[in-house]
């Protein structure tokens, strides 16, 4: 039998790559495989399987498409993806409206789609400055009650998805573009503390999932991504359960850390025997996009790839939606979009062909 190595690729043969079904890590190419629009045989995911690496997308908008679209967005996430992302469904607003109400419909029915076609979970969000329900934000709380309400919240829900989920989001985005703590209703109200409680009670809810810091603009060496460092240290030192960090990596096209950079941070936090996940990745454009600039985004994306495979603490790469159809990014920077691997027809760019190219180690 031909053996694989699992990170220094050598050369997979076609032939080999035709051969395989499903991965050690158990990822087994879903039955929906029309030919579609990659024309290559091995889904990226399995290709990816094969290099120890999950390849994930953010789900939210994708799902509400209806008919030929609907279908043609789910053939295409299921076809090249192996982990799922709630984008918005898990987080306080939604997941929590009301002081003794949870709704959990949205978000179930997206881990049993994941679950029927082989794909790991990472729950997003569950302590967040943004899109807290208002019947948190709009009462005064002692730092006794805020500190309750966080811990409530956390092993609520954790405990809901025991077992289902791969990873948690469990605080996001902590941190100022200075690097100091970023103010909001948690660290507010309960103080500098209520990260480590977080944690804490995450891990109380739910004994084997990973459970990540996550936030932007900490990927590269920069006084922020210091300042991340020093904060998941005091956390490791504190013995605080944390599996990992979650780099968000929202860039723009040509703007990215450099690969020395981004593969010098992995490697500090594989120092700490942490692991690093790219939990959110796009790389917008100023549109209308040229050929040029797809090419640019194409070994941009290549980059983050291929920095991750090389990284033994990096195990799986999330894009923050599927396809340029249905990301966040037109409606957040208007005249910025072409984020991502699929265009708005669903057709793989230039970006998942280097991507592919590169898994397949060409
Ligand atoms: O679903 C409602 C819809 O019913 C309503 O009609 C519409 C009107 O505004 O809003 C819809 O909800 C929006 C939701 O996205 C789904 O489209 C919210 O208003 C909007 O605020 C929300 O934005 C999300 C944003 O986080 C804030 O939660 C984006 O989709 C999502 O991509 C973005 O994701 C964040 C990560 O969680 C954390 N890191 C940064 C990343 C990008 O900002």
């Amino acid at each position: 039998m031909v053996k694989v190595r699992r990170r220094g690729l050598p050369l997979v043969t076609a032939a080999l790559l035709a051969a395989c079904r499903s991965d050690s890590a158990g990822i087994v190419t879903p039955p929906v495989t029309p030919p579609a629009q990659n024309p290559d045989t091995i889904p990226l995911r399995s290709l990816a399987a094969l290099r120890g690496l999950r390849v994930g997308a953010a789900i939210d908008r994708g799902f509400r498409f209806i008919g030929a679209e609907g279908t043609q967005f789910r053939a295409t996430f299921t076809r090249e993806f192996s982990m799922l992302t709630p984008e918005n469904d898990m987080k306080h607003d939604r997941i929590h409206p009301a002081r003794a109400t949870y709704r959990f419909e949205a978000s179930d029915s997206l881990v049993a789609f994941a679950q029927a076609n082989g794909m790991l979970v990472r729950g997003h969000t569950l302590v967040w400055h943004q899109q807290l329900a208002r019947w948190l934000t709009s009462t005064t709380w002692t730092t006794a009650e805020a500190s309750t309400l966080l811990t409530q919240h956390v092993a609520d829900i954790v405990s809901h998805f025991r077992g289902k989920l791969s990873a948690w989001d469990v605080v996001n985005e902590p941190l100022a573009d200075n690097g100091a703590l970023r103010a909001g209703f948690w660290l507010d109200n309960v103080g500098a503390s209520y990260i480590e409680l977080a944690f804490r009670a995450a891990r109380a809810a739910d004994p084997d999932v990973a459970l990540y810091i996550n936030d932007y603009n900490i990927e590269g060496l920069s006084p922020k991504s210091d300042s991340m460092y020093a904060l998941v240290q005091r956390l490791v030192a504190r013995r605080v359960p944390i599996t990992g960090v979650g780099f968000e990596s929202h860039y723009v096209v040509g703007g990215l850390p450099t690969r020395n950079d981004l593969a010098t941070n992995l490697a500090r936090y594989g120092a700490l025997g942490l692991k690093v996940q790219i939990t959110e990745l796009d790389i917008r454009l100023r549109l209308p996009s040229t050929a040029e600039q797809l090419q640019t985004q194409a070994q941009n994306y290549r980059d983050v790839f291929g920095v991750c495979l090389q990284s033994p603490a990096c195990n799986a790469v999330v894009t923050w939606g599927v396809t340029d159809r249905e990301s966040w990014v037109p409606s957040t920077f208007p005249g910025w979009g072409d984020a991502l691997l699929f265009d708005t027809s669903f057709v793989p760019k230039p970006a998942f062909r280097s991507v592919y190219a590169l898994l397949a180690g060409r």
